[in-house]
């Protein structure tokens, strides 16, 4: 099993560069048939999604699709702040349109909750949420619960396939968890 050290913390890989694969398609497939014909906006949020969004819409089959991007930022270190600042807003027009939000991550699904009331203000047809992971234990907002998930764990801290430790390790092909 392969492990890195970042700042200190020790990280041993969980999910391989194959399991995400088949995550990623399984998730692909699902989407497919749900919006085949149709033409969806996929709003992929910056950084962290940007690995798992690239791999999504290329494995999407009969999907029209269009891609747009936003940046927001709720996280610092391995805690949450609680607070959602939208550093890249929303550049595209979502009124009338079917929206699904591509995320790395659902945690406390403060992100998606307010992400989901900006869409519905904005006036979109439809919001749903394609994420990578979902930690189920940890939501506090119901309406988060996202609608495509790649895999669940509980309330470990994972890194690598697009998530960051302050910025740092996006850019590894595996998921790895904390070591306590
Ligand atoms: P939420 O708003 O609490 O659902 O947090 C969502 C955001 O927190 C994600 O988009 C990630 O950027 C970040 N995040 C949550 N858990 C982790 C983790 O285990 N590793 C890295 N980033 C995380």
């Amino acid at each position: 099993m392969r492990t890195i050290e970042e700042q200190g913390y020790r990280f041993e890989e969980w999910l391989t560069p194959s399991d995400i694969a088949a995550d990623v398609q399984q998730v692909a497939e699902r989407i497919s048939a749900d919006y085949k014909d149709k033409e969806p906006l996929f709003v992929v949020v910056l950084n962290g999604a940007f690995v798992f969004a690239a791999d999504l819409v290329r494995a999407l089959k009969d999907v029209r699709c269009e891609i747009t991007f936003i940046r927001v930022s709720s996280y610092w270190g391995m805690s949450s702040t609680g607070k959602l600042e939208f550093i890249v807003p929303l550049q595209q027009v979502v009124e009338n349109r079917d929206v699904i939000i591509v995320e790395d991550i659902v945690d406390t699904g403060l992100t998606i909750h307010q992400l989901k009331a900006h869409m519905r203000a904005q006036g979109a047809l439809s919001t749903r949420v394609a994420t990578m992971l979902f930690k189920p234990n940890k939501l506090e907002y119901e309406d988060a619960k996202p609608d495509y998930v790649g895999r669940e764990l509980t309330d470990e801290f994972v890194v690598g396939y697009g998530l960051d430790f302050d910025g740092f390790v996006r850019n590894l092909d595996a998921i790895y968890k904390v070591k306590q």
